[in-house]
């Protein structure tokens, strides 16, 4: 059986697979049912200041969508950090990690973006003997609007200031988790790194309204008519998460910095994408709250099997695999030509693929041939475009082949050598350069 002991940031964990600071990792009970499950790691649900205990909404606090067989496909919340005392965490945590010895245990932090409380705050969880801190700069709503959390995610410039007291006032390693709600994430990865943090972790969750009550009007969840956007989390962020990941792996700026995965994982095989992209390790919300913590067993068993079907004996032999495989789309082969093939013994002639390419693509599948129902791909009219594959009911009954010597739909010889945007006789940019 492979092993799957990781080691991040010099944090040692019996597999890559820790739970995201949320509900799940709220206080003891929950994390030690969750290292008893498998998980061999928590990002403790975030501490504030010391003070009065944060006021979360008495009403419901998550939104969904679902898929159509209620499946919950994506998950918006309004709560807030941590509702529970410091003193109370403080201890909780310290003796979860007296009995948890080979589990990570990192705690997130979120206080007023001033140097005093940081520096407190530093000064108060050393005692804990926890493994790590994660800086929580990514919860879109309530503590933003305080100051707080993407509110000092946005501004590149605050993330350096925060990362870098953090550094100067603890001895345990920093780890920064990015928001999503931004445009470019190599900003804030940048400036986490030049204020010496040992990781990013990413995402915290987008910035959303999950639906409209058309009775009442008002954005779900409702707060006595009323609703507030909230953070989108689950299946339905992983493309997201997955995009902001690679831009950090591939920065020349931030490549090498080491990275926590978050965002939509629910399966073995979403996690081994995200460390496929670079991720050191993974971390997970909604697919535990959605199927408790007994999930891991499944992530663990598929890694596992996963990773002795190809030869891999630790993460690492596959950590970043992906990486040197993302590239700008200038530089995409355009010799590469493809054409979609139906299976015809597969197929159940339902014509879905049909209509997708009649009414929005390129009118390159038949309904009839020669007076009977029949789908087959007209070669003359196909680009290749694979949403007839997208949207097909029955597994590989269509595939996409490459093609070489003329394409039947240009009557042009396709070029065997590789060549790009950049080199194509159409782009201005090229004409420029040749001249
Ligand atoms: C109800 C709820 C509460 C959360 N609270 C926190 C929090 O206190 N601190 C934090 O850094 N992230 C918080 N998150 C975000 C998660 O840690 C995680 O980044 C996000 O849910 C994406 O992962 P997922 O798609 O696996 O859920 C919360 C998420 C949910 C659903
Ligand atoms: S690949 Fe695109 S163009 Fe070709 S048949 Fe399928 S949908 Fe039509
Ligand atoms: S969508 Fe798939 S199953 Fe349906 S007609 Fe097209 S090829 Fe056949």
């Amino acid at each position: 059986m492979a092993d799957l002991t990781t080691e991040f940031l010099g944090i040692k964990s019996p597999n890559p697979f820790w739970l995201a600071s949320a509900p799940p990792t709220d206080k003891a009970y929950n994390v030690e049912r969750a290292f008893k499950a498998g998980w061999g790691g928590v990002v403790w649900k975030t501490l504030g200041e010391e003070g009065p205990p944060i006021v979360n909404v008495n009403g419901p606090r998550y939104g969904v969508i679902h898929g159509p067989d209620r499946r919950v496909l994506g998950l918006n919340n309004i709560e807030l950090i941590t509702d529970r005392p410091l003193d109370v965490n403080l201890r909780e945590i310290k003796q979860v990690k007296r009995d948890w010895k080979d589990r990570a245990l990192i705690i997130s932090l979120m206080v007023p973006c001033e140097e005093g409380p940081w520096k407190k705050i530093l000064g108060e969880i050393e005692d804990t003997e926890a493994d790590g801190i994660e800086l929580n700069f990514g919860c879109p709503h309530g503590m933003s609007e305080r100051g707080m959390g993407a509110s000092v995610g946005q501004v590149p410039e605050y993330i350096e200031m925060v990362t870098r007291w953090c550094k100067q006032y603890t001895r345990m390693p920093v780890i920064v988790k990015l928001t999503p709600n931004i445009t470019d994430v190599r900003y804030p990865a940048r400036a986490a790194k030049a204020g010496g943090a040992d990781a990013v972790s990413l995402i915290n969750t987008v910035s959303s309204i999950t639906s409209v009550n058309l009775d009442t009007f008002s954005p779900e969840p409702s707060i006595d008519g009323k609703g507030s956007h909230g953070g989108f989390c689950g299946p339905a962020v992983k493309p997201i998460a997955l995009n902001l990941v690679a831009e950090i792996a591939r920065d020349a700026e931030t490549r090498g910095l080491p990275i926590s995965g978050i965002g939509g994982i629910t399966t073995w095989r979403d996690a081994a994408e995200f460390i496929a992209l670079g991720c050191g390790n993974v971390q997970v919300c909604t697919a535990a709250m959605t199927y408790g913590f007994k999930i891991v067993e499944e992530m663990i068993e598929g890694l596992s099997d996963w990773m002795d079907q190809k030869g891999y004996t630790s993460v690492s032999d596959f950590t970043g695999k992906a990486v040197p495989n993302v590239t700008d789309w200038q530089y995409l082969n355009l010799s590469y030509v493809t054409k979609a093939k139906i299976d015809q013994d597969a197929c159940i002639k339902c014509g879905r693929c049909h209509i997708a390419c009649e009414d929005t693509s390129h009118q390159a599948i038949t309904s009839m041939v020669d007076g009977e129902r029949k789908f087959e791909v007209i070669d003359e009219e196909c680009v290749g475009c694979n949403l007839c594959v997208d949207v097909c009911p029955v597994d590989n009954c269509i595939s996409m082949e490459r093609i070489s010597g003329v394409d039947p739909r240009t009557g042009v010889e396709i070029n065997p050598e590789y060549a790009n945007w950049t080199q194509h006789p159409n782009n201005p940019a090229s004409k420029v350069a040749a001249e």
